[in-house]
């Protein structure tokens, strides 16, 4: 696991950003992993500018969402689908069919999660997954207990991510869903690559815990330390419970890897 730290919440996403980027223009019909959530809207915002400026071409890529809520439409305003549709997908050049979420209007939840997990190996296991991280330390919807070897299902949301995310739901207890689909811990660190990306202050305690605390199931984002090509990129604020922030800086400015994002 690397932890980078950058400056600002502007200046961690566009690290982020530049790394996906990097990434794409390498493998063009890479395998992307995303996330929703208020950090990746900087990523997102990035990268159509880079579509725009540069012409970074998402037309080979396919993307597979890490969750979605139960019970919510696709063409919800609150849905995933339709936050991906607005952050990203009707801003690049990706085909609609090569970007894919789990149906949080399945009848059969069991089987739309085998039917996900079948086809993230039929496009060949996701080469570079993005994540964020919730105030309870869960990354996709894997609340704290969730198995750190986890597949696709359907899960209960804690009162902590219900009353996070209720303001991006109408703020309404009626429309903020209590149920998810959610990629697995095992199916996120089946993925080549990970970039966990954390700002502001709100953050920084869990972001200790997961990195620096031991691997538990009550912090799910602490399996990460297992995997063996993981980022951690985070901003000041979210870095300030950190133990070795001077290890990590030192890091981040002697290792060849970073050298074209320094
Ligand atoms: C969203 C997801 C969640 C969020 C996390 C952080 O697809 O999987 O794990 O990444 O809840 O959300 P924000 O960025 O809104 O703090």
């Amino acid at each position: 696991m690397e932890i980078i730290i950058q400056k600002t919440p502007e200046d961690a996403a566009a690290l982020t950003a530049k790394l996906i980027a990097y990434r794409l223009k390498k493998v063009p019909d890479m395998t992307l992993g995303l996330a929703t959530g208020r950090t990746m809207e900087d990523v997102y915002a990035y990268l159509c500018r880079l579509h725009k400026e540069e012409k970074l071409d998402f037309s080979h890529c396919h993307t597979f969402n890490l969750d979605e809520y139960i019970g919510i439409p696709p063409g919800s305003l609150y849905s995933y689908r339709y936050y991906m549709n607005r952050h990203l997908f009707s801003k690049v050049n990706i085909p609609h069919e090569n970007t894919h979420l789990l149906n949080g209007m399945a009848d059969d939840f069991a089987g739309e999660s085998q039917r996900y997990e079948k086809l993230i190996k039929a496009c060949g296991g996701i080469d570079l997954q993005l994540l964020g991280i919730g105030n309870d330390g869960h990354i996709g919807f894997n609340e704290p207990l969730s198995s750190l070897r986890s597949r696709t299902r359907e899960k209960a949301l804690t009162p902590a991510t219900i009353a996070q995310n209720a303001p991006l739901c109408g703020n309404n207890g009626d429309t903020m869903p209590h149920r998810a689909l959610t990629m697995g811990v095992g199916t996120i660190c089946d993925a080549r690559e990970i970039i966990l990306l954390a700002t502001g202050t709100t953050k920084a305690e869990i972001i200790a815990k997961a990195t620096e605390g031991p691997v538990t199931a009550m912090v799910t984002a602490s399996a990460l330390q297992l995997h063996p090509n993981c980022k951690i990129i985070v901003d000041e604020d979210a870095a300030q419970c950190l133990k070795e922030k001077e290890y990590y800086h030192w890091i981040f400015a002697n290792e060849p890897e970073w050298e074209a994002f320094r």
